[in-house]
């Protein structure tokens, strides 16, 4: 039988990590509209800037938002391929690694903040 104190204890915890994904993504939103709001919107149907809107950017095929001219270094690299974490995660590091010749240029060195902002745009959906 569990007793109600490690029960309390588990939903504790739960809720803890519940708190802390929430909490990755909040901080990630900042980090994402400080370092990529210049060029990208991220909410449905929103135009797209310099860069294409980023909604719905993991699980989709590389280079496919309507309307936005891809360079055609990004649309040779984006054959068959999709937006998972793990090339979220490359691309940020270098995007050049990603997409050889293709017109973004960042890099973020700190795992930690790729991981903060890969979880943020997560939640575009
Ligand atoms: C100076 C402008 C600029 C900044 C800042 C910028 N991007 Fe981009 N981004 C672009 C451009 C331009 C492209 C399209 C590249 C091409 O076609 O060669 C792009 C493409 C992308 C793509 C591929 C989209 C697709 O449809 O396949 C992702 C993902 C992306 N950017 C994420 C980000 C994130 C996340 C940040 C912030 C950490 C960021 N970008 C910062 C200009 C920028």
């Amino acid at each position: 039988m569990i007793r109600i104190t490690n029960l309390i204890a588990m939903l504790a915890l739960a809720s803890t990590a519940a708190y802390a994904q929430d909490n990755t993504a909040a901080l990630g939103k900042k980090l994402t509209t400080n370092n990529c709001a210049v060029c990208h919107t991220f909410n449905k149907g929103e135009p797209n800037g310099q860069g294409p809107n980023l909604f719905g950017i993991v699980g989709k095929p590389l280079a496919s938002e309507p309307g936005f001219k891809y360079s055609a270094a990004m649309k040779a690299a984006a054959t068959g391929k999709v937006w998972d974490e793990k090339l979220l995660d490359a691309w940020l590091t270098d995007t050049q690694t990603v997409a050889p010749g293709n017109a973004m240029t960042y890099f973020e060195g700190d795992k930690a903040r790729r991981q903060k902002i890969i979880a943020y745009l997560r939640t575009l959906h």
